[in-house]
């Protein structure tokens, strides 16, 4: 059995036990009592109409009737004359007898009285009624009958606690394990997590808390597994990222100290150098822009920006590279639009995403930013008619080292970063951002904050 269910068990157990040990104790002692007072009663009642017989007529004749009825039942009668003789009796006077008729009192009330109840440890339980001028009448009965009674009460008692007891003990045990059997399979779910077997499949536990629990328990082994996959991913695709450039880098600068280079070779081959040192070090700067989100030491310094002439510093700072690719780069946008953002990193947004609209678009095409505001929010689109996303790639866009073309071409050679940090950014500022492309037509960013 197991530990939990165990203690459950045995806690329901106590409990039941003493509730049904005061509960039995005081049925029991009330049951006893209203059975004895009724004996008592009737005893009483018994004597009393005797004396009523015997003082409408106190004759041999009706002694004798009385002590005749009296010989054939369980009670007994003693009739006594004043001075406290025995005149009449249905059993033999014995000095037990004797001794009770001589305790009884001098002036018994009319009612009578109960000489004697005390049915466990004495012979009979005796009760007098009064004969006014003429004695007493004396009623005794037996108390091994009424032991029997009582004995008899306890033995239903007994059979019935013990019956209770044991359907009690099935239950409390059916009951703890099915209360336990949730908690001990997500227990063995969460050591089999701990031993990095994140293939944990519960079954349904339940609408309640504890169902809740394991579905939650099952979330986070799912996520666990992601996390584990993704941070193996992440190191291969930057030592791969890392080792390219810097295996350039080696390989043309063995080739630019070699005595035989000539001086025109040898500054392609640096110039070569110079491009991958830059590349190589812009990588190591978004990887640490990212590392830092990751880690929340990353702070967002909100201030408001006037957004159109903030997009047109950015316009005028891009425009010559994309010049330079006859690209033209159109900006559109309502009046008086105001945002709280960090005007930093909402640079780093904005460019990151005309850096790509560049790099993906042909000459002669165009790319338009348009910001305006809808619905109490700020809509800004970066729309190119670039070469699109396709489909199957467009859910994936967005992850770090993700890139459409997988081969580093040297003109297009992005590490897959840029979307990535531009996400996170987005969402630091409470934003979200939109991707609609279609290949071969363009691309569309939405950001909307
Ligand atoms: N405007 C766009 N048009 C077409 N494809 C795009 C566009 N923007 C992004 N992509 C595709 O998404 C991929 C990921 O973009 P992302 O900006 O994250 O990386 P990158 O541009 O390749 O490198 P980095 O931005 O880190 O220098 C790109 O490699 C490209 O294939
Ligand atoms: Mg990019």
């Amino acid at each position: 059995m197991d530990r939990i269910s165990f203690k459950i068990g045995i806690v329901f157990f106590l409990t039941i036990l003493m509730v049904e040990g005061v509960l039995f104790y005081y049925l029991h002692s009330s049951i006893i009592h209203s059975r004895i007072d009724e004996e008592l009663d009737s005893l009483q009642t018994r004597g009393d109409n005797h004396r009523d017989i015997l003082e409408t007529s106190y004759t041999a004749e009706t002694i004798h009737h009385i002590i005749t009825m009296e010989s054939r039942t369980e009670t007994h009668v003693v009739i006594t004359d004043e001075a406290g003789k025995v005149v009449a009796s249905s059993i033999p006077v014995d000095a037990y007898i004797q001794n009770i008729i001589e305790a009884a009192p001098a002036d018994v009330p009319q009612s009578g009285l109960i000489l004697e109840d005390d049915w466990q440890d004495k012979k009979y339980i005796a009760s007098v009624s009064p004969l006014p001028e003429n004695g007493n009448v004396f009623m005794f009965k037996n108390t091994q009958r009424v032991q029997g009674l009582i004995a008899k009460l306890n033995r239903h008692f007994w059979l019935a606690g013990i019956l209770l007891l044991s359907s009690m003990m099935i239950i409390t045990l059916f009951l703890s394990r099915f209360i336990t059997k949730p908690v001990i399979k997500m227990n063995e779910a969460t050591l089999k997590i701990r031993q990095g077997d994140y293939s944990v499949a519960l079954p349904h536990l339940g609408n309640d808390e504890l169902g809740e629990l394991g579905e939650s328990i099952q979330v986070l082994a799912q996520d666990l597994r992601h996390i584990k996959q993704q941070r193996s991913e992440f190191l291969a695709s930057i030592s791969h990222e890392l080792r390219t450039p810097l295996t350039y880098i080696k390989g043309y600068a063995d080739i630019a100290g070699k005595q035989s280079t000539s001086p025109e070779d040898r500054s392609k081959y640096l110039q070569i150098i110079n491009e991958e040192a830059t590349r190589l070090s812009g990588l190591v700067k978004n990887l640490f822009d990212l590392a830092k989100m990751d880690e929340n030491t990353f702070s967002i310094q909100k201030e408001t920006v006037e957004l159109c002439g903030f997009l047109h510093s950015i316009q005028t700072k891009m425009l010559p590279s994309f010049h330079e690719k006859n690209i033209k780069l159109n900006l559109t946008c309502d009046r008086e639009c105001y945002i709280e953002a960090d005007p930093v990193r909402f640079e780093q947004i904005i460019i990151n995403l005309l850096d790509n609209a560049r790099k993906y678009s042909d000459e002669g095409t165009t790319t338009t930013v348009h910001a305006y505001k809808k619905r109490g929010r700020t809509h800004l689109s970066i729309e190119d008619e670039g070469k699109g996303i396709p489909i199957e790639d467009q859910a994936w866009i967005f992850d770090r080292f993700y890139r459409v073309d997988k081969s580093r071409s040297s003109s297009l050679g992005g590490s897959g970063l840029g979307l990535a940090i531009v996400k996170e950014l987005v969402e630091a500022h409470g934003g979200q951002i939109r991707l609609k492309s279609e290949p071969g037509k363009g691309t569309i960013f939405e950001i909307i904050v």
